[in-house]
């Protein structure tokens, strides 16, 4: 079937729809609403069977829904409508909730009926709630009305609010004073149902020793408290503010008014403040080890998987510190929602020199990596719970096997950002693993790429695990098995005598000296793409086309294939 997505962006979810329904075989293309026009032109040119709008911010023109079934994903259950689904569903403590797929009529998000998924909810951040159940919610109800398309006879269900089923209803954009947080009152964890609920757009709008800052990362703190609404000192990035009833972690802000209106670390918005404030020990860590059996598992659930100069050292120490462990396998987590995005753009766009910054932050996980690629004490293992992009994803590949949770999203490439050349040795492990030509493919494609696509082209080892509860426990039980493997020993002597090998024919230094040679250039050179590519990223400048890599229909080239096959 040839499926148009048309999208606000090629978000997490519509990307994953893209890799989902190509792989069935569907043809798919992907417009950005940017306006009436350019949507009519791209129904026009691609003419579409099916138009499914996984990501919009506006309504669909008349003049499309009228003469193409249009097919609305909303994050929300039977009968929700509404901008805010998600904010009301996690500020309300809705137990379970839900993604409905409706058809595009006149009246917002009320549209017949195709497909409705519901999920149990989870204590996580909105963003984290839609990376992972919405999505999977959204997949399979999408699925659900390809295959509902394909019925001949299907009729979709009216929207009834008599029916027992359906238990939503219609509510307003969530506004600021909703989610304000009363010190005084609220206790934590109406802070953290607060906070997740706007996380991560808009955050929470808060004040700080008279300071206006949106507040995101929130987490749970144990056994501290104070005078509500006191701020009790800092721990790593974060800060630690009182509730009545004991006190929250906040890891990131935005100073919308300031000189750097982005999300940042808190301690980074609050550096003024940080003199007199307390640095609260054993308190709140970006990074996490702990062992079970000979395994030794290292957390690093970085904020947005974004890791900065500073980041990038502690892990490199923490990584270093579990190599001296008497474990046998080292198994690199991240986080439950990004294994790693590369480089810390945002801190980078913040810094007085950001290209001294970019420089840094890249020799910096360059540090992390070759630590890695050498270790010749343990196996490793990557273990990807959630998506990976740009240099995380070769960072990743760093790791003797690459396993990821079934469903996750990788974007192998870094061309997107200004013409990024890219380091972490990539010239040393992709075609390693995948050969030169799939390695120049995967670079220039700049596709994302599914977990099944990534095995087969040797990017990945393995994938499993639907949710991240059952990668979790196969996981475990891999790496246990790993480790106790009668041939451990073995597989060692291999691995260190293939590095060594590969040592003698290129050394590591010389990957990496000629990587950084090009990314001097991009970083200090002529050329100013990459510094202009990241200041639209962090400040989220919209698109003003959709790039033709994933807009096929046009694609001049492809579309001339295209009318050849069809004539002959
Ligand atoms: N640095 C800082 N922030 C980053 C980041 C990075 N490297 N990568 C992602 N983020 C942030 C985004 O700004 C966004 O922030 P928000 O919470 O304010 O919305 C959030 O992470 C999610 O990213 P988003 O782009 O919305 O997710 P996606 O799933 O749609 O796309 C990527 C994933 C990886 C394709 C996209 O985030 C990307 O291109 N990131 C940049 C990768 C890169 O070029 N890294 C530097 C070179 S190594």
């Amino acid at each position: 079937m040839k499926i148009l997505l048309l999208t606000h962006a090629f978000n997490s979810l519509s990307q994953r729809l893209h890799i989902e329904l190509k792989q069935r075989g569907h043809r798919v293309s992907v417009e950005f609403d940017i306006n009436d026009a350019v949507t009519a032109q791209a129904v026009d040119k691609f003419q579409p069977e099916l138009i499914v709008a996984p990501f919009l911010k506006r309504a669909i023109p008349e003049s499309i829904w009228r003469h193409h079934t249009c097919l609305i994903v909303h994050p929300g259950i039977k009968g929700d409508r509404g901008p805010s689904a998600l904010d009301w569903a996690i500020l309300n403590g809705e137990p379970e909730w839900g993604v409905t797929v409706l058809q595009a009529n006149a009246e917002m998000d009320a549209g017949d009926i195709w497909a409705s998924i519901n999920f149990p909810m989870r204590d996580a951040s909105k963003a984290s709630l839609y990376r992972n159940e919405v999505t999977e919610a959204a997949l399979r109800g999408v699925l659900q009305a390809v295959d509902n398309m394909e019925q001949p006879g299907f009729v979709p269900e009216p929207l009834d609010y008599d029916r027992t089923d359906v238990k939503g209803r219609l509510r307003p954009l969530m506004q600021q004073a909703d989610r304000r947080i009363d010190w005084q009152r609220d206790d934590s964890a109406t802070v953290l149902r607060k906070i997740r609920s706007a996380d991560g757009f808009p955050g929470v709008c808060d004040w700080i020793f008279g300071q206006e800052v949106m507040l995101y990362d929130a987490h749970p703190t144990e056994g501290l408290s104070g005078e509500p609404g006191a701020l009790l000192g800092h721990s790593g990035q974060a800060i630690c503010r009182a509730t009545v009833d004991g006190a929250v972690w906040i890891g990131h802000l935005r100073d919308k008014n300031g000189a750097h209106p982005f999300k940042l670390p808190a301690t980074q918005v609050l550096h003024h403040l940080l003199a007199d404030l307390p640095e609260i020990n054993a308190g709140y860590s970006d990074i996490r080890y702990e062992e079970r059996g000979r395994v030794g598992y290292l957390h690093f659930p970085f904020y947005n998987g974004a890791m900065s100069t500073d980041q990038c050292q502690r892990l490199r120490e923490a990584y270093c510190a579990a190599r001296q462990r008497d474990t046998r396998v080292i198994v690199l987590m991240g986080g439950p929602d990004f294994w790693s995005n590369g480089i810390h753009l945002n801190t980078i766009e913040a810094a007085e020199s950001p290209a001294d910054e970019s420089w840094a932050n890249i020799n910096a996980i360059n540090d992390l990596a070759r630590e890695i690629i050498t270790t010749g004490s343990h196996l490793t293992v990557s273990a990807l719970q959630g998506n990976a992009g740009a240099g995380g994803v070769f960072l990743a590949r760093a790791a003797d096997y690459v396993w990821a949770r079934g469903g996750v999203v990788l974007n192998p490439h870094y061309k997107d950002m200004g013409n990024l050349y890219g380091s972490e040795y990539w010239t040393y492990l992709l075609p390693k693993r995948v050969g030169a030509e799939r390695a120049r493919l995967i670079t220039q494609a700049r596709l994302p790429m599914g977990t099944g696509e990534g095995c087969e082209l040797g990017l990945l080892d393995d994938y499993f695990g639907g949710d991240n509860r059952q990668f979790l426990d196969q996981l475990q039980q891999r790496a246990t098995a790993l480790a106790e493997d009668a041939d451990f020993d073995r597989l060692l002597a291999d691995k260190v005598a293939t590095r060594e090998a590969d040592e003698r024919e290129k050394p590591l230094d010389e990957y990496r000296r000629e990587e950084l040679e090009r990314m001097n250039l991009n970083f200090y050179g002529f050329d100013p793409s990459y510094h202009v590519a990241r200041y639209n990223f962090v400040y989220k400048v919209a698109k003003s086309r959709t790039p033709i890599t994933i807009a096929q229909h046009r694609d001049i080239t492809r579309r001339a294939e295209d009318d050849w096959s069809q004539a002959s």
